[in-house]
């Protein structure tokens, strides 16, 4: 709105003196087929004026009727008109054209060749867009860390008969004092596990059930995106589990505080493998056995490259 300037390019000057050329070369030709048709009814009135009706009928020339040097010095006229059209205006003729067509080409496939790279960049940026979740597109402008907190076997199991399959006091403790004040979101069957809500958490609990039924506080929703979206005011929102909830949300998050537990178990549930080329290992920290903890295990902090 404002000294914005009104773009005027090159080709459409172009455009518009070809277009002025071609205006004038129509003219030209049809003035030329004008006088060529007046040409003809006129010699045949000249003609006719001579014979029929016996006009000049005494004025000859060498012998000639007057009218045919009459129509000869029209003649003569109309080629000149037809050397005009045709000769001196040569800078108009058809190599003149087509050196202006060539000219007018070069420049459109020019823009053409523009608008293509422009969609071709479009086309990738949307196509990049569309290989994202549409959790992750939907969730990519947020603030918050969203945070996996685990503790999983070497074989990566997490459970076993919806229960966890050891006791690690200082895991427990990690966790309290990592999720204390924050959403944990969790499927189910982990909310199920639980005797009762834990204390200074909000909980959101997915399930595709429509008319699950939790205590009060509880916030039970839908969809992955759905839990995410209610803790849109939380800094740091925790996934806690389980198996099923981890594998979708693994790809979304931005960071895991695992616990790695020195151990192969059996189980029924299971978290998934932890890809190196999308997460660096940030810290880690070894836990030894001791007279509260029969297992080893390692904090490991990674954070989403
Ligand atoms: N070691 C650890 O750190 C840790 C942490 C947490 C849990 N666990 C263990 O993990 C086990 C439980 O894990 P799990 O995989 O069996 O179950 P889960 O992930 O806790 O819950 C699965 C349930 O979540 C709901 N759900 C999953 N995806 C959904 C979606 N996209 N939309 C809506 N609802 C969805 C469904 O509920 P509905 O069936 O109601 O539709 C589904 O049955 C237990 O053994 C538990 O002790 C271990």
């Amino acid at each position: 709105m404002f000294g914005r300037k009104k773009s005027t390019t090159q080709i459409d000057k172009d455009q518009l003196e070809l277009l002025e050329n071609a205006q004038k070369r129509i003219k030209q030709k049809r003035g030329l087929y004008v006088h060529f048709i007046l040409f003809l009814i006129g010699s045949v009135f000249l003609i006719l004026a001579n014979t029929v009706l016996g006009i000049g009928k005494e004025f000859t020339f060498l012998g000639k009727e007057w009218f045919l040097f009459a129509i000869l010095i029209w003649l003569f006229f109309l080629i000149y008109h037809v050397f005009n059209v045709f000769v001196t205006n040569k800078f108009m003729g058809k190599a003149w054209e087509k050196k202006q067509m060539e000219k007018l080409v070069s420049k459109q496939q020019i823009r053409i060749d523009k608008i293509k790279e422009g969609l071709i960049k479009e086309e990738t940026l949307i196509a990049q867009s569309d290989l994202q979740p549409e959790t992750t597109k939907k969730t990519k402008n947020k603030k918050s860390v969203l945070t996996i907190i685990v503790a999983a076997a070497e074989n990566n199991t997490i459970g076993k008969d919806n229960k966890l399959i050891w006791h690690l006091s200082d895991d427990l403790k990690r966790f309290k004092s990592l999720t204390n004040g924050h959403h944990i979101i969790m499927g189910r069957k982990t909310f199920e596990s639980f005797p009762k809500p834990l204390p200074n958490r909000t909980h959101v609990v997915i399930t595709r059930q429509t008319d699950y039924k939790a205590p009060d506080g509880v916030i039970i929703v839908n969809s992955l995106e759905d839990a995410i979206d209610a803790c849109k005011n939380d800094s740091q929102p925790y996934i806690i589990g389980g198996g099923e909830i981890y594998k979708q949300a693994i790809g979304i998050a931005d960071k895991i505080e695992l616990t790695r537990v020195h151990e192969n178990f059996e189980g029924d549930a299971f978290f998934p493998e932890i890809n190196e080329l999308a997460w660096r290992e940030i810290s880690n920290t070894f836990h030894d056995k001791d007279e509260n903890h029969v297992l080893s295990f390692s904090f490991i902090t990674y954070e989403k490259k």
